[in-house]
This record gives C-alpha cells, sequence and structure tokens, in this order.
C-alpha cells in the first residue's frame, strides 16, 4: 500500500500540478524515485501501476515540453478517475487500461518502443484499500472480492469457497507467510460447510477466533497476511510481477531506467532476484572454469541495497515503513 492521506511534505511537490482526485493522497518514496529516474522534458516513461497518479503527476510536470508518460493500471475505476483528471494533458500523460505485464504490446499500440524508464509502484492504492465494496480490507465489511479487475479475475470468496483445504493451507502459508495457515484453512473449511463465507467480516472473524490471541502479530492485524495471501493469488500478481519486470527491462533504451516500488518480501524478493541476475554477465555454476551460458548483463544496479523511506517520510507517513524502491539502469550493448 503507498499513497497515504496528508500532503504536508512539500520537498517532492508538483509545480502546479492539479490536485489529485478526491483525496490528498501521497506516493510513497515518492523523492528518491524521482532523483533516480530523473524525468526531464522531451523523455518518455512508463508507469504500470498508475493507481491514484501520484507519480504520474510529479512526473508530468517534468517532462515537459515534448516528453511523455505512458500510465497503466488494471482497475478500470483508476483508469476512469487517471482520464478524467490529466483529461488537459492528454498530450503528455496516456492512459491505457491493462496488465504492466502486457506494457510491450500496449506501448507499441502508442508508437512506445524504447523509454527512458519505468516505474511499478506494486499492491494496490488506498484508494482500493479504503473502498468496502472492493473487499480487500478486513477494516470495513464487504463483498470478498479483492479483484484490482473487477471484469476479468475471479473474487477471493470464490476461492475461500472452493479451494480443497490443502490448498488454502499451502495459499495461505506461501503467500500469506503465516504459520497458522493449517488451523485458518481448517476453520475456513469447517465453516463453509455452515454457510457461505461471502465477506471480508467473515473472513476476518475466522482468522480472529483461530490465531490464539497471545500470537497475534503485535504491528499488524492478524488478519493482515491471509487477507494478502488471498489477494496476490485473486490478482496473479506475482506472475504479473515476473512477467512485468522482463518486459520493462526490454522496453528500456540503453541508459533508461527502472524504478519498482515493494511493500513485502515475496515481491522484494522477486525484484531483487530479477534485477540480480539481469545485472550478471554469467549464470554458470562457480565451479565451472568457461561460461556456457552467453548469460550477458543488460542492467547495472544503480542500489545494491534496497532504498527505504527517510525519517521525514516515516514520520509523516507510518505505511511507508514497508516500501522498498529498488532501481536499474539498462546497459549500452545489450541486443
Ligand atoms: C500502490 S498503487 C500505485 C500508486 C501510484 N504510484 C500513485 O502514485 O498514486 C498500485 C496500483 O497498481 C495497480 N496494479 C497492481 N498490479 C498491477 C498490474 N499487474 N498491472 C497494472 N496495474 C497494476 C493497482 O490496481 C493500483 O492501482
Amino acid at each position: 500500500m503507498s499513497i497515504v492521506a496528508g500532503m504536508d511534505d512539500d520537498s517532492i511537490a508538483t509545480p502546479g500540478a492539479p490536485a489529485p482526485e478526491a483525496t490528498g493522497h501521497r506516493p510513497v518514496l515518492l523523492h528518491p524515485l524521482i532523483e533516480s529516474l530523473q524525468p526531464r522534458p522531451g523523455l518518455t516513461y512508463i508507469d504500470g501501476t498508475l493507481g491514484a497518479g501520484g507519480y504520474v503527476a510529479a512526473f508530468l510536470e517534468r517532462l515537459r515540453p515534448g516528453g511523455r508518460i505512458l500510465a497503466i493500471d488494471r482497475d478500470p475505476a483508476a483508469v476512469a478517475s487517471a482520464r478524467r483528471r490529466f483529461r488537459a494533458d492528454a498530450g503528455t500523460v496516456i492512459v491505457e487500461h491493462g496488465d504492466f505485464a502486457d506494457m510491450a504490446s500496449i506501448a507499441a499500440a502508442h508508437n512506445v518502443t524504447a523509454v527512458d524508464g519505468v516505474v511499478l509502484d506494486l499492491g494496490i492504492s488506498s484508494l482500493q484499500l479504503d473502498d468496502p465494496a472492493r473487499g480487500f480490507s478486513f477494516r470495513f465489511d464487504g463483498p470478498l472480492d479483492m479483484r484490482m479487475d473487477g471484469n476479468s479475475d475471479v473474487p477471493a470468496s470464490d476461492l475461500v469457497q472452493q479451494w480443497s483445504q490443502a490448498d488454502l493451507t499451502a495459499l495461505i502459508r506461501t503467500y500469506g507467510e503465516e504459520r497458522f495457515a493449517p488451523s485458518i484453512a481448517a476453520a475456513i473449511v469447517r465453516r463453509r460447510s455452515e454457510e457461505p463465507i461471502t465477506t471480508t467480516a467473515q473472513l476476518r472473524e475466522i482468522v480472529e477466533r483461530t490465531i490464539p490471541r497471545r500470537f497475534w502479530p503485535k504491528r499488524i492485524h492478524p488478519a493482515t497476511r491471509t487477507f494478502q495471501a488471498l489477494r496476490i493469488e485473486v490478482n496473479h500478481e506475482l506472475a504479473s510481477l515476473t512477467l512485468g519486470l522482463q518486459a520493462a527491462i526490454r522496453i528500456l533504451r540503453p541508459g533508461g531506467r527502472l524504478g519498482v516500488v515493494s511493500f513485502h518480501s515475496l515481491e522484494d524478493t522477486i525484484v531483487k532476484n530479477a534485477l540480480h541476475v539481469s545485472a550478471q554477465n554469467c549464470l554458470c555454476p562457480p565451479q565451472q572454469t568457461h561460461c556456457t551460458c552467453a548469460h550477458r548483463a543488460s542492467l547495472l544496479l544503480l542500489s545494491r541495497k534496497a532504498i527505504k523511506a527517510d525519517a521525514a517520510e516515516l514520520a509523516s507517513n507510518p505505511r511507508a515503513r514497508s516500501a522498498r524502491l529498488r532501481v536499474a539502469e539498462k546497459l549500452d550493448d545489450v541486443r
């Protein structure tokens, strides 16, 4: 989750940018992201995770005159909202509905084939999280939905109703990193034999009753991990991320930069590994004396370690605490 209410940090304020629609949401790690990706007049960027348009607004003013940003989101509501918000910027901001895994074809449709930068700010926005009807949050009662794109994927309630206990256990353990996964899955299966599980409140209650209070995590709600697991599966987030990273690396021009903000360890591990592999000249086993893999580095890592929010951002925005930014640059001699 990366955008939060409260616009009190002006250090990276966007000159003359329109106020975000309806709320004062602010993106996480915007300052280091702008510093790393260096948007300038005439350059072309892709924002694969448009969300509330916070990054797009910040890029927009820096790209004029002559630059462009293609903004993509799987969520039709985010797309509709951004089309309204950036109506007057049609020459600079192109808004498209889609999965960032498909960014190459989406970009090609706009004659964009080599870009100066790609940004991915993973997960969901607070516009999605704070809307009870979307079913992302245990904080509100609503349908157990969790689809970013309600037109294509299946809702979380289908998984909860239909998956076997073994599959639910594996899902909650793997994508939620939840040690109580077996008991939560068993409790789900028990409850659904009595009544359909269709709401966020039902799932929250099942998890709360299953995890003994003395094991409740200190900093997060006990249902956080179970909700995260379902959301990742419903939106096939990790597969999209893997494909999106490959697409992003391919579409960058030499010298172009990729910036990825992740919010949990599963995402960050995929990002870290993908960037590290792309930054290596050979992937042969270390004991092999000469290279047979022909793998050549396509990226230079600009941040060996992930960039985190500084004290000022953390003070004004506690939700930035789990955000990690990784940045890399496309190398020259890549075919
Ligand atoms: C954390 S928010 C982005 C916030 C944005 N940076 C801002 O400044 O307002 C993530 C957004 O990415 C979208 N999203 C997540 N995975 C996606 C994917 N695979 N393809 C396209 N959009 C995706 C979500 O629907 C959500 O709107």
